[in-house]
């Protein structure tokens, strides 16, 4: 299917003037997998990215929060804070938030990087209640927090509260390289980082609230080496006691002695976890982690694995316990570097915790499935309802027993892996010039059915829009890119992307600045019903005479099609060819030329002579040539007059391109009237010097143009001047009737007469002269 992807791409780049076409297609860029490509000055014309790229030099983000509740973005950067109000003013404050004096110093002494180290990162910007936002940095190497207040909804504050000033440690990490996660939930915030200067103490910590802090233990078998991706609290049950936390990292593993490798997990914790009374005390109680997997069968048996996670989203369904999980893995190897995104089911992951336990009798020992007695309550299970009962006694992990705290400490890791639905990857890209970093998913309503649109940020300041497709029972899904939208006007990596279903717009935020995205721009595909149904984008619909947003009402002249992309079924009751022939003169004994440019350079083009009631194909010879651009008649004859109609057909689809009207024109008629005067004329004052392209007059201007050739060109010009220069006030009365008796020609030969229009011109002319 990449051929077709690679047809469908080169369909569009030709509407929309790809800037960067790939020397080498196959190799990747723009084209080789995209169906729209908008570049930066695209999306700054048609008004679909709006840009906030701070007042003084770079912004350096490294956080956004999108707060739909105050209306407002956040946005963490180098020692600053900032509030983007979302209304239309678009108005912005910024709160500058420097390292506590002294510990620039003290962290360059250490030996850190002034520039990209000894400032405060900010990574964290969470709502802590209706009126403040917590917000933590990295200090310079110490970490710091502070509540900001922003105020109620509709106010416009946005001020530090010096006296909140705390040390963040354990709530963000030192380094602003290293990895981080952390959500904030029922006054608690759960962090997944080092938590120390020298970056060695990997921790999943719950800190804040009234309980006592709460952590991992340091050892190897929980973590190890891991690098945090995500993390959000999922509901497990109707009992919100079975409440948990989940985490996405990748960590080093040992695969059985021989050599180390990276795996991707998925590990949760119960947020009722309280630790154990007298092991694993203020210790979690109820961590456990499993394999995330996300690999394309191979031949004999042998996956491509994609081992490194980059991106986890969360798409939030109704059923809140039910979220759909989408991932970005990388593999990068010798052979190859790709990006895979897999899709996985929360009823999966919670099948594998609900499984057998890995275990290890020894270092010496292969890793298996646990087959012994694990005691109850079983490890990672919350303390609930269930294991409350009066039978059983345990209403907080404090009551469980040593053994099964000293069975939960040894067997953290289940035996079993979680995969993908669909046991494969919704989308591949390999070998590809960019990386691609995090992605947002939209779940749009469609006439079919629902579609995820998968957003995907890269590191060369593009978005991605794809949707994968099932198709029957082809087990391959197809991929299809919508577009590929340049963000940012440079090469920059996104570090960070969200999503507002309410605003249906993509957050982007990058070190250069941060762009508002529209999710959708329907009428750039373009204005007739086959565009529409090509560009098999969910968001947008034919409605019967424009392409527009999907809605589910418009029911009676609604055509989509984003399986099959067939415009023959969907549009062939509609307009496919748009308005009527325009018209186009020729001279006779001179050349002329018929313009028709398919979208896609793989139509074949043919050409239709329609005289009266007769058609015929046009016989291609000498004189008359078939040219890429179009017909080109090299000597125009008088019998060469009427209707010309030029259809492209591709992939059994056939369309009609263009409808000229061609009438042929005494060749010395034309060169009559301009010869009668040659006399040189100054610009006309105030007229820029020449016809603008505003010129009302413009469609008629061009076909004279066309007759005379561009050695005309001063000639017409010195004309037209003299006219509008000498004779205003005439000149526009005269070209209004001018205009009349054009746009009257061109509408009898739009209904097909055949009417004599080279006199009609010709008499209109001497007129206007
Ligand atoms: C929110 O929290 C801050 C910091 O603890 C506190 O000063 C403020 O009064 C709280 N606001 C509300 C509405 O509870
Ligand atoms: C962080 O990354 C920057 C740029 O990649 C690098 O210059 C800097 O040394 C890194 N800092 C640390 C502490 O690794
Ligand atoms: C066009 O060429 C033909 C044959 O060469 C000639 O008879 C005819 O007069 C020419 N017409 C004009 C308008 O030059
Ligand atoms: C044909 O048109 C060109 C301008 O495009 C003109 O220079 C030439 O004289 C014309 N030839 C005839 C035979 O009219």
């Amino acid at each position: 299917y990449r051929i077709e992807i690679w047809e469908y791409c080169n369909f569009f780049c030709n509407v929309w003037n790809v800037v960067s076409v790939p020397s080498d297609p196959t190799s990747s860029p723009c084209c080789a997998s995209v169906g729209v490509c908008c570049d930066f000055s695209d999306l700054v014309a048609s008004s679909r990215v709006l840009l906030f790229s701070g007042l003084r030099d770079e912004l350096h983000v490294s956080f956004m929060f999108v707060d739909e509740y105050h209306e407002r973005l956040f946005l963490g950067g180098k020692d600053t804070l900032y509030s983007l109000r979302l209304d239309h003013t678009h108005s912005h404050n910024e709160i500058h938030w420097p390292p506590s004096p002294g510990n620039r110093e003290e962290c360059v002494q250490k030996g850190k990087d002034p520039e990209t180290d000894c400032a405060n990162f900010v990574r964290l910007l969470q709502p802590f209640n209706r009126t403040h936002l917590l917000a933590c940095g990295t200090g310079a190497f110490q970490p710091v927090c502070v509540f900001i207040n922003v105020g109620h909804r509709g106010e416009h504050i946005f001020t530090l509260e010096r006296n909140s000033v705390e040390n963040g440690r354990g709530r963000c990490p030192h380094d602003p390289n290293m990895t981080f996660t952390s959500t904030f939930t029922g006054g608690e915030l759960y962090t997944g980082l080092t938590a120390d200067f020298l970056g060695r103490d990997s921790v999943i910590l719950r800190s804040m609230g009234s309980r006592p802090p709460m952590r991992t233990e340091t050892d190897q078998r929980l973590l190890h080496e891991p690098r945090f991706v995500g993390s959000h609290r999922i509901p497990d049950s109707e009992d919100s006691a079975d409440d948990k936390v989940y985490f996405f990292f990748t960590e080093r593993t040992d695969t059985g002695g021989r050599e180390e490798a990276i795996h991707s997990r998925v590990g949760r914790v119960c947020v009722n976890d309280a630790g154990g009374q007298r092991v694993l005390v203020n210790k979690w109680s109820s961590f456990i982690k499993a394999r995330l997997v996300c690999s394309v069968p191979g031949p004999h048996g042998i996956d491509t694995h994609f081992d490194q996670l980059e991106s986890v989203f969360l798409l939030r369904t109704k059923d809140e316990r039910n979220p759909e999980i989408y991932a970005i893995f990388s593999s990068i190897s010798n052979v190859f570097r790709g990006y895979a995104v897999c899709v996985y089911r929360m009823s999966d992951i919670r099948e594998v915790f609900n499984g057998p336990f890995a275990h290890k009798d020894g270092a010496d020992h292969q890793w298996g499935p646990y087959e012994g007695r694990v005691p109850y309550p079983r490890p990672g299970a919350c303390p609930s309802k269930m294991t409350a009962q009066p039978s059983l006694g345990f209403s907080s992990s404090l009551e469980f027993p040593d053994a099964v705290l000293q069975f939960a400490r040894s067997h953290p890791l289940m035996w079993r892996s979680v995969y993908p639905a669909g046991r494969r990857p919704v989308l591949l890209r390999v070998n590809t010039h960019y990386r691609l970093t995090h992605i947002a998913v939209d779940r749009t309503q469609a006439e079919d059915g629902a579609y995820d649109v998968m957003f995907l940020a890269t590191d060369v300041g593009k978005v991605l829009k794809v949707i994968s497709l099932h198709r029957g029972n082809m087990q391959t899904p197809e991929e299809v890119t919508l577009e590929d939208l340049q963000v940012f006007k440079v090469p920059t990596p996104i570090v960070s992307m969200e999503i507002s279903v309410k605003r249906q717009a993509l957050f982007v935020a990058a070190a250069v600045g941060v762009a508002q995205v529209r999710l959708h721009r329907c009428d750039l595909y373009g204005g007739v019903c086959a565009e529409c149904c090509l560009a098999r984008d969910p968001y947008c619909m034919w409605d019967g005479s424009a392409c527009v947003r999907f809605t589910p009402q418009k029911r009676r002249h609604r055509r989509q099609d984003i399986r099959h992309a067939d415009p023959a079924q969907q549009c062939t009751d509609q307009n496919l060819g748009g308005e009527g022939p325009r018209v186009t003169f020729g001279a006779e004994n001179n050349s002329t030329f018929l313009e028709c440019v398919p979208r896609s350079p793989q139509a074949s083009v043919s050409w239709r002579h329609q005289r009266g009631e007769q058609t015929d194909k046009v016989v291609y010879d000498e004189r008359v040539m078939k040219m890429p651009g179009g017909l080109l008649f090299r000597r125009v004859l008088a019998s060469d007059a009427g209707l010309y109609i030029c259809r492209s057909q591709e992939r059994g689809f056939s369309q009609t391109v263009s409808r000229i009207w061609l009438d042929v024109l005494r060749a010395d008629t034309l060169s009559d009237i301009l010869s009668r005067d040659g006399k040189q004329k100054q610009p006309c004052p105030g007229h820029g010097g020449g016809l603008t392209s505003r010129s009302p007059s413009r469609s008629w201007f061009k076909d004279v143009l066309q007759l005379i050739g561009p050695a005309g060109l001063p000639e017409v010009e010195q004309y037209c001047e003299r006219v509008w220069c000498g004779e205003k006030l005439r000149l526009r009365r005269k070209h209004k009737s001018m205009m009349e008796k054009y746009q009257q020609a061109q509408e009898s030969a739009r209904k097909g007469r055949v009417l004599n229009i080279d006199r009609k011109v010709e008499q209109t002319l001497k007129e206007w002269h």
